[in-house]
């Protein structure tokens, strides 16, 4: 198959020197990249700004901001069989980023914020035969399996990976993670695991979901 992934944070610029993002560090979609690789599909790998090496073999794109993640995205829509969208896209981007940096002597800055585009929402539209896979971060696990629940159907998708972010060996710059798979038949909790291990998990669900189709 051809697959998709999109990974790491995006960064929304406030001035030439600051930006708006998140603590993303790119592990759990490079790990679907990798995943997938290794069960011999084409990957391309759509990753905003991420400290670790991408793995050999991907066709990766690079891009800083929401609005080029989207653009990276809809530019590969048609080639993909599958979208898996673990890149966590930051929320909000500043309205209009200053062309020359903020001086911290002047008055207090107000930054207005706006919010980015949903990435998911937007080409949801575009779907048609295509594997949907999209991720909840959520804190507290509460309503864990009901937000993501939610977000499977709202962004039309076949498989919601969700986890509590703060979670002991799950979340941010960690290498495990513990997710639960929401998906039409229900939610599937999965035991703490590897980056990796959960990479290889979404890859053969969605081998598995193809072929009974
Ligand atoms: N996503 C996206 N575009 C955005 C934000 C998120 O495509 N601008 C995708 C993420 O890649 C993820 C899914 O949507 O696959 C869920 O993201 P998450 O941040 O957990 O949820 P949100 O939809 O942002 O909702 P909330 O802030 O209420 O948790």
């Amino acid at each position: 198959m051809k697959i998709l992934v999109t990974a790491g944070p995006t960064r929304e610029p406030i001035d030439p020197v600051r930006y708006i993002s998140n603590r993303s560090s790119g592990r759990m979609g490079y790990a679907v990249a990798e995943a997938a690789l290794q069960r011999g599909h084409e990957v391309a790998l759509i990753s905003g700004p991420a400290a670790i090496s991408p793995p050999a073999g991907v066709r990766l794109v690079l891009v800083t901001t929401a609005r080029e993640m989207l653009e990276a995205v809809e530019g590969h829509l048609e080639w993909a069989d599958a979208l898996v969208m673990s890149a966590a896209v930051a929320d909000w981007r500043p309205v209009r980023p200053r062309r020359l940096k903020i001086k911290k002597n002047g008055a207090l800055p107000l930054i207005r914020l706006t919010r980015t585009v949903d990435i998911l929402s937007a080409v949801a539209g575009r779907k048609g035969d295509r594997i949907m896979v999209g991720f909840a971060a959520e804190t507290g696990s509460r309503h864990l399996a009901r937000e993501a629940e939610r977000k499977r159907r709202e962004k039309n998708l076949d498989l919601v990976v969700a986890n509590d972010v703060t979670a002991p060996g799950a979340g941010f710059e960690v290498e495990t993670n513990q997710v639960l798979f929401v998906t039409a038949e229900g939610v599937e909790q999965l035991p703490l695991m590897s980056k990796r291990e959960v990479g290889q998990r979404i890859v053969r669900w969605i081998e598995g979901f193809s072929a009974r189709r």
